[in-house]
């Protein structure tokens, strides 16, 4: 009988680990603007972007190229490092979504209309949406 509540105990500790490492995949993301990064037109109206679906049809690592490593259990947003504020240094928060690369989303979502994989969005009904109040 002890042996057997060894073994149980045994078999938790070595799930344990897995448990804590737990990440969550948030569902939508209203993507902040890092402070003293003006939108470059008044119709540019914060993004909410639909972060749970994406994540269902793309991997990890084809948006969160650093940092994406599953084990770490870490996800960083990528804002804490592409805030400045200009628009053509990939290191500014334009460029990280306005980018030839496919880890931007104009990039993916570039390449998936070539490839006739998704139909195309324009800027303010894709993902600068305007508000009801405008
Ligand atoms: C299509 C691109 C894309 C894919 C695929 C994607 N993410 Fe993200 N993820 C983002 C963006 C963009 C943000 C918001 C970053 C920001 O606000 O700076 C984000 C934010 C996050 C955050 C919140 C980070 C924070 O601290 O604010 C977590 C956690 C996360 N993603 C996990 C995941 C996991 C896990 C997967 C795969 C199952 C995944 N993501 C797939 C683009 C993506
Ligand atoms: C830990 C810092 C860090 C994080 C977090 C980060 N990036 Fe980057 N990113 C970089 C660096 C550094 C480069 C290379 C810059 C250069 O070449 O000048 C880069 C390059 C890029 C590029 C252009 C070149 C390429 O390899 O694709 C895009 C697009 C991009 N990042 C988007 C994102 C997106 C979207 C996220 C979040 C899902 C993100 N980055 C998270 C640091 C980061
Ligand atoms: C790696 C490729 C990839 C990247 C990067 C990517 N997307 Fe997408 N996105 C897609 C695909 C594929 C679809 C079409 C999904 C479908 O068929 O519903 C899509 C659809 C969308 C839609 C329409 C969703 C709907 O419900 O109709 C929005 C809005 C969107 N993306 C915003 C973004 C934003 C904002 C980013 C960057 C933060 C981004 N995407 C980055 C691949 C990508």
């Amino acid at each position: 009988m002890h042996r057997i509540r060894c073994l149980a105990a045994a078999f938790l500790l070595l799930l344990l680990p897995t448990a804590l490492l737990a990440y969550e995949v948030p569902k939508e993301i209203i993507i902040k603007r890092p402070e003293k990064n003006q939108p470059m037109a008044a119709w540019v109206k914060p993004v909410t972007f639909p972060h749970g679906k994406h994540a269902v049809l793309n991997s990890c690592d084809s948006c969160h190229h650093e940092e994406s490593d599953r084990t770490l259990g870490q996800f960083l947003p990528c804002t804490q490092c592409h805030n400045k504020p200009t628009v053509t240094e990939t290191s500014s928060f334009y460029m990280a979504w306005h980018n030839d690369s496919t880890h931007s989303c104009l990039g993916c979502h570039r390449k998936m209309r070539e490839a006739g994989k998704m139909p195309p969005l324009s800027c303010t009904r894709g993902c600068h949406k305007k508000t009801e109040a405008q």
